[in-house]
């Protein structure tokens, strides 16, 4: 396919394209820009191969989509707030011992989850490059993709209706309750992350009002007017369910692949690997959400029907 000179090549067939003619490092138009953000509309993420970038140019890139996402946590990356080190390799270079707290937050990526929707206006886009990647023969190290809106569609009337209702709770300070290596959160952080609860059918609109599915494995798994258990049940279910091949794509990485996807479409997770044996460093540019998510009984929402 070429579009304003750029060619687009399908991964799969429930979403995602990639771009082997795009240098993200550059000025970029604004109608290349506005090609990009169309088709990330339509195919919900895009690798973008070869690039060349460090935490400066990513930010850079990422401001093309809008404002940059800060880390939650203010001591955890020496460089940019708005740069996450999704790595287990330090800045120094240093390749981290398995149980050191930067990789724990690794471990946790293994969760299905989609990013920062521990906040009320979770995050649109994230923005990953792979600066030292998994060698080929390696098992685990991709990034696997889920497409809510197929797996929404694909639900029986009776889960939707089930679904329909709920509300999860998002609490970034629950990751302490998987993760238990992880240190105390300071009174400010935890202040300024309360846990906030979104609707676990949401509702897009600017999709005509489509329906999809919204949960997270990585925070909380309380899920609201649900017992514990019951709401843990309930995610086992949904985990197992849009983990199905015909709503999945993993994407293996190579040296230098720009990944980009859309949080309100999209749960993903990395496959584990030996954290101990291959080094895996990525940088993470974020771009913030404006808006919280809508559910079906939202006024908006109900305003339309
Ligand atoms: C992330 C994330 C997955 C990976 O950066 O938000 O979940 O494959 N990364 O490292
Ligand atoms: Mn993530």
């Amino acid at each position: 396919m070429l579009k304003n000179k750029i060619i687009t090549k399908q991964l799969s067939n429930k979403l995602g394209v990639s771009i082997s003619n795009f240098d993200c490092s550059k000025e970029i138009k604004f109608d290349d820009i506005e090609l990009l953000k169309k088709i990330m509309q339509d195919k919900h993420f895009i690798c973008f191969k070869n690039q060349n970038l460090n935490g400066d140019s990513l930010a850079k890139f990422t401001k093309n989509f809008g404002d940059l996402e800060a880390y939650p946590e203010k001591d955890k990356t020496k460089g940019k707030i708005e740069i996450f080190n999704v790595s287990n390799v330090s800045e120094d270079g240093e390749h981290l011992s398995p149980d050191d707290q930067r990789v724990i937050l690794q471990k946790n990526n293994s969760r299905w989850h989609t990013d920062s929707s521990y906040r009320y206006y979770p995050s649109i886009f994230s923005i990953l490059y792979g600066q030292e990647t998994l060698p080929h023969e390696a098992k685990g190290g991709q990034t696997e993709f889920s497409n809510m809106l197929l797996a929404y569609e694909n639900l029986s009337d009776d889960k939707k209706q089930l679904l329909e209702p709920l509300h999860q709770v998002h609490s970034y300070n629950d990751i302490r309750r998987l993760e238990p290596g992880l240190p105390e959160l300071t009174y400010e952080e935890k202040s300024n992350f309360p846990p906030v609860s979104h609707p676990v059918i949401r509702v897009h609109p600017d999709r005509n009002y489509k329906k999809s599915i919204y949960f997270t494995s990585n925070t909380s798994l309380e899920i609201g007017g649900m017992g514990l258990e019951e709401g843990k049940k309930l995610h086992g279910w949904l985990v197992d369910y849009i983990s199905q091949d015909k709503f999945c794509y993993k994407h293996s990485w190579e040296k230098n692949d720009l990944i980009m996807w859309d949080n309100r479409v999209l749960l993903h997770r990395v496959i584990p690997y030996d954290y101990s044996k291959y080094r895996r460093a990525m940088i993470r540019g974020t771009v913030e959400g404006k808006v919280p998510v809508l559910g079906p009984f939202s006024n908006e929402v109900r305003l339309k029907a």
